[in-house]
């Protein structure tokens, strides 16, 4: 499998879990698709709540399966997907860019896995997608490594 076949399957992925977004506010739907170290994959999608700020993110809630699971130390990459659905098409034309705050949790788990992650951000219409490295992303990061817990 090439590189594109990779990323590919994992927009595949994190579109499929956009399906699961649980976003009756927003109507945004936001898939996340995790790869791991061993090739496997783990998703999520948000869940929004009628106290709209206690929503969750999809990569956020997809970060929370890997760490309870005891993968956290175990990513690889991300694929992110995001848009409004209509039927079975997810529409939208523009990449998704993973907010602030996941930025951030998704940093927890890089950091601990002592790997630059490759972050894939899709349109929901496929057409678009953004590759960044996680640095880019969120340059001179605070992370575990500030308190101690990556060891040499
Ligand atoms: N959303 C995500 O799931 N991930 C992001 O990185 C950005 C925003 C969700 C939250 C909310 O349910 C909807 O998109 C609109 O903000």
């Amino acid at each position: 499998m090439t590189d594109s076949d990779s990323r590919d399957a994992l927009i595949g992925a994190a579109r499929e879990a956009a399906a699961r977004a649980y976003a009756p506010y927003s109507g945004f739907h936001v898939g996340a698709a995790l790869l791991l170290k061993n090739g496997d994959v783990v998703t999520g999608a948000n869940v929004e709540n009628a106290s709209y700020g206690l929503t969750l993110c999809a990569e956020t809630s997809a970060i929370a399966k890997i760490a309870n699971e005891g993968w956290i130390a175990e990513l690889a990459a991300v694929a992110i997907v995001g848009g409004r659905p209509d039927g079975e098409a997810l529409l939208g034309s523009d990449p998704v860019h993973p907010c602030g705050r996941c930025r951030q949790i998704l940093n927890e788990a890089a950091e601990r896995s002592r790997t630059d992650i490759w972050v894939h951000c899709a349109s929901g219409d496929g057409a678009q997608v953004a590759s960044y490295r996680l640095s880019e992303l969120l340059p001179a990061a605070f992370g575990p490594k500030d308190l101690g817990l990556i060891p040499d």
